[in-house]
């Protein structure tokens, strides 16, 4: 078989403080049944004064690597998917090649936003093809709890911190395992749906973070339907062969609308929005460590993969673990 990427190792990093819904009705005009029945959202985990981009990155990768028995020093490349650095540069990708402890490689960052985890998949999965790399570390890390205006009831019940990390390892076996297709896209004509105001390059602005959430709602269910139609048509497939959808998990509306098209019961999706709310580039891989940690999902299981995020931007990936 030609040479191809196998998912070898998972981990994930949650900060220690949950805020449920309760607490924020406390504070905002909003209510625990308003954003469950509208989101699935029953609580977040928020970071503390000292968890950044790195620090959980790092802490993911190194759980990563544990899963994997792997060291550091067996890393080639890591990427990270983030719109939240510790700094504009040096990419938090080499902050956490310090803070790992990996003295060779490279790494670089990856800014798609909520869709950053799939596209630094589609990346890596590129390097490992074209022997670039042997074995590519993945992180999605962010802290969106310092980009949101915690005035804004539209915008911050709707997200939390997180990260999540896997290993991309090369493989030439027969075995029809890992990474089968990704398919990425972008519209920057839908910019201005969701989008930080300002930040590095604009300081006059607030840096927070801003949505029309009705509009990237329809644009989300539409966009990652007809994704899903585009990456089993790539290999040959139907939706009879998905084991598992692990889901971008930005709303549970949005969820069960492609857990439909699919015709997938609900005990074949994984969601961790319930109790992560949406943790951007973290959520994919942080769900998948849970479900493969767990034994719901086992080698050899087909797992689709989809986001969609600011840009907008938007994308699947379909694996076989
Ligand atoms: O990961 C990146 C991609 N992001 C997404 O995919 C998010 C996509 N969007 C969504 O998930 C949903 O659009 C939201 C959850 C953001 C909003 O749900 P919705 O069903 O689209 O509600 P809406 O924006 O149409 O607002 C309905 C009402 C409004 O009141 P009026 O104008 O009808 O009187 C809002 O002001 O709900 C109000 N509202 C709230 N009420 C209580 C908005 N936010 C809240 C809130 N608590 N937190």
């Amino acid at each position: 078989m030609a040479r191809h990427s196998l998912l070898v190792g998972f981990g994930g990093f949650l900060p220690d403080r949950v805020v449920t819904n309760v607490e924020l009705a406390s504070q905002l005009d909003t209510s625990d049944e308003w954003i469950r029945a509208r989101t699935g959202i029953a609580c977040r985990h928020v970071a503390g004064p000292h968890d950044t981009a790195t620090s959980m990155g790092a802490e993911a990768a190194s759980r990563a690597l544990s899963y994997a028995g792997l060291s550091a020093s067996d890393i080639d490349v890591i990427l990270v998917a983030t719109a939240t650095p510790d700094q504009a540069f040096p990419a938090t990708a080499v902050r956490i090649q310090a803070e790992i402890g990996m003295i060779s490689g490279f790494g670089y960052d990856i800014s798609s936003a909520c869709s950053g985890f799939v596209f630094a998949l589609a990346t890596a999965d590129s390097l490992i093809r074209s022997h670039q790399a042997n074995r590519v570390l993945v992180i999605g890390s962010e802290v969106y709890s310092r980009i949101l205006d915690w005035s804004d009831r539209g915008t911050c019940v709707l997200f939390g911190d997180g990260a999540g990390a896997v290993i991309l390892e090369a493989s030439e076996s027969d075995d029809h395992r890992g990474i089968l297709s990704t398919h990425l896209h972008s519209d920057g004509r839908l910019r201005d749906l969701l989008y930080v105001d300002g930040a590095v390059g604009q300081p006059e602005k607030s840096g927070k973070l801003r949505m029309s959430g009705r509009d990237v709602f329809r644009h989300a269910v539409e966009k990652l339907s007809s994704s899903v139609d585009e990456v089993l048509s790539s290999c040959g497939l139907t939706r009879d062969h998905i084991d598992w959808l692990v889901p971008h998990q930005a709303n549970i509306r949005i969820i069960e609308a492609v857990a439909k098209k699919l015709a997938l019961p609900a005990d074949r999706v994984v969601i961790t929005v319930d109790r992560h709310a949406n943790t951007s580039a973290a959520s994919i891989p942080l769900a998948l460590d849970e479900a493969v940690r767990d034994g719901r999902i086992r080698q050899g299981e087909l797992v689709l993969m989809e986001a969609l995020g600011g840009g907008l931007t938007w994308g699947t990936a379909l694996a076989r673990l």
